[in-house]
């Protein structure tokens, strides 16, 4: 199913949903915060999605349980270390994990910069104990508006060197594309690649906004591109590649069910479809299980499934040589 001979790759992989629950009890009992549970046995069917919700808002209230325990910045710089064991134990070979530090700030009114310093020194001290490659994409949380992601984007900026990409997540419907194109042009200035969450809650013209006003070179979730030929092709043309994300698409109630998943289709018409588990700690998922889905459910050929790992490594924020080197 997973192709051992090829490298393994995630690239859409949110570290501030990927808290475990263990790590969850532990903060709130440490800092004494109060969490809706009695025991990490209450906590756990709480933080960790085991069907669908009634939408990406919904889905996204779940991320909330971690992020409430982040008490201080020892807090951040752990979670950060424990996603970078956990990639390690997932089979990865190389991962990008994003995070949203004003989002990670919000809860105990930490600093912005200090998070992004802290996540940072988590990720390079567990990319160093646990011997995986990765890069850090910083995230603009939409739902916040437009003032909060101007001071998330300067707290990233404020250590630009030890970021590869911009992204932007959150309420797609609530807040879209064109009220961040200044954000957008700043990140490009500072030399950051761009990948942007669209056609998750929003239509075909949301993946176009980030296309055409931020200037993605990818494309996160991407599942309404299914109703719009022209993009599709356009996909194609320019190599736009799609970090799609099944089991958070099904949860989200982005797709009615797995099995009608777009990823076959974009994959016969020759878009670069990468595989990827967006919020593993809150789906209660790893990287194996999605490629177990993609075969399963979604029925891809191994042919289709090693294309996908090829896709996975193209697509990555590296050089040609870093990605050589992972073969
Ligand atoms: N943040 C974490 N997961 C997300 C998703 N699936 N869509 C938008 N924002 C997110
Ligand atoms: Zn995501």
């Amino acid at each position: 199913m997973i192709d051992p001979q090829l490298p393994l790759v995630d690239i859409h992989r949110h570290l501030d949903g990927n808290i475990r629950p263990e790590t969850i009890w532990d903060l709130a009992t440490r800092h004494n915060i109060a969490l809706p549970a009695k025991d990490l046995d209450e906590l756990r069917p709480l933080c960790q999605i085991q069907d669908k919700t009634a939408d990406l808002l919904a889905f996204l209230s779940r991320l909330d349980y971690g992020i409430s325990v982040l008490a201080d910045t020892d807090a951040c710089y752990r979670i950060a270390y424990e996603n970078m064991q956990d990639a390690k134990r997932a089979g990865l070979d190389y991962v990008e994990l994003r995070f949203s530090p004003f989002y990670m700030a919000q809860s105990h009114q930490l600093n912005i910069a200090d998070v992004v310093e802290a996540t940072i020194a988590g990720c390079a001290d567990g990319s160093r104990d646990f011997a995986i490659k990765h890069n850090l994409i910083g995230i603009l949380s939409r739902t916040f508006g437009t003032d909060a992601c101007t001071r998330e984007l300067n707290g990233l900026l404020a250590r630009k060197d030890h970021i590869t990409a911009l992204d932007l997540a959150g309420d797609e419907l609530g807040y879209p594309a064109p009220l961040f194109t200044e954000h957008f042009k700043q990140a490009r200035d500072a030399g950051w690649q761009i990948t942007v969450h669209a056609g998750e809650a929003d239509g075909p013209q949301s993946i176009w906004n980030a296309i055409e006003l931020l200037g993605a070179s990818r494309i996160g979730h991407c599942v309404a591109a299914k109703d719009d030929d022209r993009l599709l092709e356009y996909l194609v043309e320019h190599n736009i590649g799609v970090e799609s994300c099944p089991t958070s698409n099904y949860q989200t109630a982005t797709v009615v069910d797995t099995a009608n998943h777009p990823m076959k289709g974009f994959l016969e018409a020759g878009v670069e479809v990468t595989l990827n588990t967006d919020d593993p700690g809150v789906s209660a998922i790893d990287i194996g299980d999605e490629y177990q889905v993609a075969r399963d459910v979604i029925q891809l050929s191994d042919e289709q499934l090693r294309q996908i790992q090829i896709n996975g490594v193209n697509q990555s924020f590296i050089s040609a040589t870093e990605k050589q080197q992972l073969f």
